[in-house]
């Protein structure tokens, strides 16, 4: 059953424990083996939207669709990922973009957990220092580039 007060919770858990640098790579949250996963995870589920290595498919990732919906942004560092918090990002993959009227599926029946993290460990992995650095920072927001944020996770 799916609880989304559990997977908050167990997600800042996991934010926590980057403040661990022995844990992960280079002192992030992640492991070697879930960036690794996280690759495969991305190249069937993620990729045909968001792009091979996470650079997205448009030019303009701010710029609606005819139809008032947003394109896939990059996930890469370059656009707006970062600002959000890892139970935001994890809510996104598992429920997708419906609860911002976005157009991203959600992946919470497709993959697992562990799934999921691993594919945002992955896409973290391209962004450069600095940029994981200020996403680690608590004033990183949760607000969303599509939409009003929703009950903010903290
Ligand atoms: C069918 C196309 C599609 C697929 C497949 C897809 N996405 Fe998305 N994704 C989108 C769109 C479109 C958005 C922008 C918000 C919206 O419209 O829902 C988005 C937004 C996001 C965001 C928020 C980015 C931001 O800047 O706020 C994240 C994180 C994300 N996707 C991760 C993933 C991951 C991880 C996968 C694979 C498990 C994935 N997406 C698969 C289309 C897709």
């Amino acid at each position: 059953m799916f609880d989304p007060a559990a997977e908050v919770q167990a997600a800042e858990q996991q934010q926590h424990a980057s403040m661990q640098p022995e844990r992960g790579v280079d002192g992030r949250w992640y492991s070697h083996g879930q960036v690794a996963l996280g690759h495969a995870v991305f190249e069937s589920h993620c990729a045909r939207c968001h792009g091979e290595r996470a650079q997205g498919l448009v030019a303009n990732w701010r710029q609606r669709l005819p139809d008032g919906s947003y394109p896939p942004p990059p996930l890469d560092g370059s656009a707006h990922a970062w600002h959000h918090a890892l139970p935001m990002l994890l809510q996104i993959v598992q429920q997708g973009g419906a609860r911002y009227d976005g157009k991203m599926p959600g992946f919470g029946d497709q993959l697992s957990k562990e799934e999921q993290l691993a594919a945002i460990a992955w896409f973290q992995s391209l962004w450069p220092d600095e940029t994981y650095r200020q996403w680690a920072s608590p004033a990183a927001s949760s607000d969303m580039p599509f939409a009003p944020p929703p009950q903010r996770v903290k």
